[in-house]
């Protein structure tokens, strides 16, 4: 199934990146790439400058129109095969709502924001 993973490339926003090095960010972005195609699973990794959740690097979205936004925080590159397990989850779901309890172990904690989704009206 597809789905799709929006990453903040420029956490960590308050570190200090040896010059050369790619950020903490990015570094997740080259992991859930890595992990996009699994058995089964399809999903994109878009890449943006901030999701807003920059005191606690590294952070990833799943956004979709008419569907809630989950952001996560406190990401490491070890974190994307749960990540894309997830997005491939939230893609089958007919509103993204999906619950701490039916996400990876490993994510529950890292959950930072979740907002509902619009309804038309
Ligand atoms: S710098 Fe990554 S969320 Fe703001």
């Amino acid at each position: 199934m597809s789905g799709r993973i929006i990453v903040c490339l420029t956490c960590d926003r308050y570190g200090s990146p040896r010059a050369g090095e790619p950020t903490p960010g990015r570094r997740l972005a080259v992991a859930l790439l890595a992990n996009a195609h699994q058995p089964g699973h399809q999903v994109t990794v878009r890449t943006v400058e901030c999701l807003n959740g920059c005191p606690h690097p590294c952070t990833a979205a799943l956004r979709t129109p008419g569907k809630c936004v989950i952001r996560f925080s406190g990401l490491t590159p070890d974190d994307a095969p749960a990540l894309i397990e997830t997005a491939a989850r939230y893609a089958t779901s007919a509103d993204g709502d999906i619950p701490a309890e039916a996400m990876p172990a490993s994510l529950r904690d890292k959950i930072s924001l979740r907002i509902g989704p619009i309804n038309a009206g």
